[in-house]
């Protein structure tokens, strides 16, 4: 990825809101070899497409290159995402509607050679060093990102989110890549991040990460297959974040 950032890419489809890039399918393909080669009864969940077993007890969650639109506009802000989950286990924490539970979490940044790392049950790191969420508790020193996803729905559902806390945090910060803003979240430099209808793959990494570091990932899955809505958080603004995000009345009116 790193190598490519100035490189010209080739796009495989594009909307208004969003960018796929070939390089997303090579990377997802290039982490599959290597992952059937040491784990061949897996089944492999991927932004790109999907492989193995759809009924084996564990599976990798991938995406090969979150942030892609930061990267195709040659923006060093982008990782790569890689969750284990496993069906029915027990220990820790909750599980996804569908049975499974992240055991295992790695999210690299080659830009900023940063890699967070997580293991259910154990401090999540960052390059092996553990980390925590912030304990900043007052909104108006909060630092929270939003994510827009993909469609107009969804600048729809998040634009008043948006409106309401800008005035009510110091800062709202919209960056592009939903791992990277989790992972942040995990290391205290972010206090909360929120998206609506966003992917498994961009969260089920950061998931564990922020929870592994002492925070609160908030999921509710919507009607749409391996989508959520999620707010990632320390764990003092958790309350006070999700009362301005998940108002039934206010924000996103299907629930
Ligand atoms: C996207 C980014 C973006 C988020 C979207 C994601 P991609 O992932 O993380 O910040 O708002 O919901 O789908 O397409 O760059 O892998």
């Amino acid at each position: 990825m790193k190598a490519n950032l100035f490189a010209e890419k080739k796009t495989t489809s594009t909307t208004q809101y969003d960018i796929k890039l070939e390089l997303d399918v090579e990377c997802q393909r290039t982490i599959e070899t290597i992952l059937t080669r040491e784990y061949p009864e897996s089944f492999i969940l991927g932004e790109e497409g999907d492989t193995g077993d759809e009924g084996a007890s564990h599976r990798w969650v991938i995406d090969p290159i979150d942030g892609t639109v930061n990267f195709t506009y040659g923006i060093p802000h982008a990782c790569v995402s890689i969750a284990l989950q496993e069906k029915g286990s027990e220990a820790g924490t909750e599980a996804y509607r569908d049975g499974y539970q992240t055991t295992v979490a790695v999210i690299y940044d080659p830009f900023c050679e940063e890699l967070w790392t997580a293991t259910l049950g154990e401090p999540a790191a960052l390059n092996g060093i553990p980390i925590q969420v912030s304990n900043r508790d007052r909104l108006e020193e909060a630092l929270v990102s939003v994510g827009f996803s993909k469609n107009e729905q969804t600048l729809d559902q998040m634009l008043p989110v948006v409106n309401a806390l800008a005035y009510e945090v110091r800062k709202i910060r919209t960056m592009g890549a939903a791992a990277l803003a989790m992972v942040y979240v995990a290391s205290g430099r972010f206090d909360g991040y929120v998206e609506n209808n966003i992917r498994l793959w961009d969260i089920a990494a950061g998931g564990l990460i922020v929870e592994s570091a002492g925070g609160v990932f908030w999921r509710r899955a919507t009607e749409d297959p391996h989508t959520f809505q999620i707010l990632a958080s320390n764990r003092a603004l958790h309350e006070k974040l999700a009362s301005r995000c998940f108002n039934p009345d206010k924000m996103w009116g299907q629930e």
